[in-house]
């Protein structure tokens, strides 16, 4: 294990992964004071070389096992395929780093068990990546929900729709060893997040969850019309998954995430709240970020919108720098990775519920190892 950093000296991270992802992480970790990144690994030598020059890293590798071995580093950030996550973060952590990880946290509740058991054994922090709650409107509408100006939320809805959105179309993301699952675990985690984190974190009783394999497997649906080519992995997770949740005190939630359908040519997830004493609506169509809130209320007796001007807020900038900020103040109890493994185990309820068409109760999930 490393020798405590003083506090002059900038936390050294070093980063997994070259894809979106991973430059994600590097960028901000260039951003965001008081952290430096020192090492970076990926399997593409050329974008390695690339992006290594271009956030003036001075170590690469080409395999993570090789960075992950380093006795100098105080934080590792995985932004590696999802069957990665959970060996990379086990390592890292036994090496007595703080973890940085990619939604969705692991493939499986058991996996995510394991890095949080990891996290509290060594006592260093894992967050996840989810960005999308760092949005300045999601930040915005949860001001108003601690506020109390919706009164108790009764019912939600959560969505992420695209109409040709499957992301790598015969890589990683469409084999479910290798990924866990499809827009569930890659979409729906972001709005089972959103949702929940809005809603003040509710516990889940019960779920009921359908998916959908109907464009994937005929090489339908890839981001820029890509398709299945020879060689490729066959396509085995879904593209759309919908799901019922029954959440403690009588609260319910519907989800939908599909990386492809027919519908609208977009890229849209969104987030509606209803309450007792008012209702709010995100919609983002393609990323956006202006006029994306809406809220329902009552002025003077009558039904009034208000449609609040929020500025933008980069999610993995905001993530990045919480998480150097808790590490810096040398305080991460109950920070071991705890939302990232309630998510993972809602999922693997939506799956078990889609694959035995039936409702399943988050107690019949439970793991062997149950934290
Ligand atoms: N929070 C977000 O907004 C967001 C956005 C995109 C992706 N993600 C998540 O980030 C992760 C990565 O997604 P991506 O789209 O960047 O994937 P990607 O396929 O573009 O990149 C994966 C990277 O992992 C590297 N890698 C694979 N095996 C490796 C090994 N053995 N050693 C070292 N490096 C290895 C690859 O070389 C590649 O550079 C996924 O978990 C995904 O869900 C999150």
């Amino acid at each position: 294990m490393q020798a405590e950093r003083s506090s002059a000296e900038p936390l050294r991270a070093g980063v997994v992964g070259l894809g979106y992802a991973g430059e994600q992480h590097l960028k901000n970790y260039v951003r965001v004071p008081g952290v430096e990144a020192v090492a970076l690994a990926g399997l593409e030598e050329e974008k390695l070389n690339e992006l290594g020059e271009r956030y003036g890293v001075p170590d690469l590798y080409t395999s993570w096992e090789d960075l992950v071995a380093r006795d100098d580093l105080d934080i590792v950030s995985i932004g590696a395929p999802n069957h990665l996550h959970a060996p990379i973060a086990i390592a890292a952590l036994e090496g007595g780093r703080h973890v940085l990880c990619e939604k969705p946290l692991a493939r499986t509740g058991a996996e995510a068990e394991r890095i949080v058991s990891s996290a509290r054994e060594a006592n260093r922090a894992v967050h996840i990546a989810f960005t999308q709650r760092e949005r300045g409107d999601v930040q915005a509408l949860k001001r108003h929900v601690d506020e109390g100006n919706l009164g108790r939320i009764y019912h939600a809805k959560a969505t992420w729709m695209r109409r040709n959105g499957i992301p790598g179309m015969g890589g990683w993301f469409t084999s479910k060893e290798l990924a866990g699952g499809g827009p569930l675990i890659d979409l729906g985690v972001h709005m089972i997040d959103m949702a929940l984190y809005l809603m003040g974190e509710p516990e889940v009783e019960s779920v009921s969850c359908a998916t959908y394999a109907e464009l994937g497997p005929q090489g339908r649906g890839g981001w820029a019309g890509k398709g299945l080519m020879q060689g490729d992995k066959p396509y085995e997770v879904e593209d759309l998954a919908t799901a019922f949740i029954r959440l403690a005190g009588g609260a319910t939630l519907n989800l939908e995430a599909g990386w492809a359908v027919y519908r609208e040519s977009s890229d849209d997830f969104g987030v509606t709240l209803y309450g007792t004493d008012g209702g709010a609506e995100m919609k983002v169509r393609n990323y956006g970020t202006s006029d994306t809130v809406r809220i329902y209320t009552d002025v003077a007796g009558v039904p009034a919108v208000v449609t609040p001007e929020i500025a933008p807020r980069e999610g993995h900038l905001a993530v990045v720098r919480r998480f150097v900020e808790t590490i810096r103040g040398g305080d991460w109890e109950g920070q071991f990775g705890e939302d990232g493994l309630s998510r993972a185990r809602i999922i693997d309820a939506c799956y078990a519920s889609a694959m035995e068409n039936r409702e399943v109760s988050l107690g019949e999930i439970a793991t062997e190892e149950t934290v």
